[in-house]
């Protein structure tokens, strides 16, 4: 089963397992940019996990359902999936946990592309429909707090949250235990998020990913100036699938600090 709670644009659910399988052995993960969580719904929980986003409504949504669950349950089978509540919600902010996040879980899982302003999925019967995701929602709310139990969510900046990271001089080496995995808004592409990103934002990614001395992956498209970037630094590039955004059909890559079996530069 499909276990993630949140649909979103843009998340990494399909693309997981080719991308997953170029992780390397690691003991922490750290996900600078969790999303719907694409990634680290699919991929074998690490001892430690640290999980990043900027934006409020995604952390307060893992975080209700680390804190809140059973609350977040009984409200979300109370509330009335209509398009009056998209329309309502669409121009109110909630501050309050449950209802924020349940405001998030209507616009992002039942609108079109998350944006609230069309209702998707409000009639189908079938998978994706409401009634599929009502029923579904117990289960899958019970498999992603397992999952989420005991991680560290974070809500910062990628430049404050990278920085920060911090390792004890013990001995212990934890920098080479720890995998980072990034995977920003697409450069120059509108998509959906409350935050994008220009070109110095991912010049500002490389530098936080490579001054932390721990192994990384970026999953980008084959942008050229991420190209450009990725040769000057020497990293490597690992081509993952063709992938459709909203307006183009392009090339989805991953970019590594740590030797891979294919590298475009090869
Ligand atoms: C492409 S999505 C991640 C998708 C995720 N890997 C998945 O599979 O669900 C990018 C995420 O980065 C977050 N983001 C955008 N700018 C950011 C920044 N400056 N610092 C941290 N997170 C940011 C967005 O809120 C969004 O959730």
């Amino acid at each position: 089963m499909q276990v993630m709670i949140l649909r979103r644009l843009g998340n990494k659910s399909e693309l997981s397992s080719s991308i997953i399988k170029h992780f390397p052995k690691h003991k922490y993960f750290v996900d600078v940019f969790f999303g719907a969580g694409g990634i680290f719904f699919n991929k074998p929980k690490s001892d430690y996990n640290i999980l990043n986003d900027i934006d409020s409504d995604v952390t307060n949504l893992f975080l209700v359902v680390l804190n809140q669950k059973d609350e977040l349950e009984k409200s979300f089978y109370e509330m009335p999936i209509h398009s009056d509540l998209v329309k309502y919600w669409y121009s109110k902010i909630e501050d309050e946990p449950i209802k924020k996040a349940l405001r998030f879980l209507l616009l992002s899982n039942f609108t079109l592309l998350g944006t609230g302003t069309s209702v998707r999925h409000m009639v189908s019967s079938g998978a994706g429909g409401v009634k599929d995701f009502k029923n579904k929602f117990k289960e899958k709310l019970d498999i992603t707090f397992s999952m989420l139990y005991g991680c560290n969510f974070t809500n910062f900046d990628f430049r404050k949250f990278l920085n920060s990271l911090s390792f004890s001089n013990d001995g212990r080496n934890d920098e080479a235990k720890t995998f980072i995995y990034a995977d920003p808004p697409y450069l120059a592409t509108t998509d959906n998020y409350s935050h994008s990103f220009i070109e110095q934002d991912s010049i500002d990614l490389f530098d936080c990913l490579e001054n932390s001395k721990c192994k990384f992956a970026y999953s980008e498209f084959n942008n050229p100036f991420i190209l450009d970037q990725a040769k000057q630094r020497n990293l490597n590039v690992i081509e993952i699938g063709e992938r459709q955004n909203l307006k183009n059909r392009r090339t989805e890559i991953l970019i590594t600090n740590y030797e891979t079996e294919r590298s475009l530069f090869d």
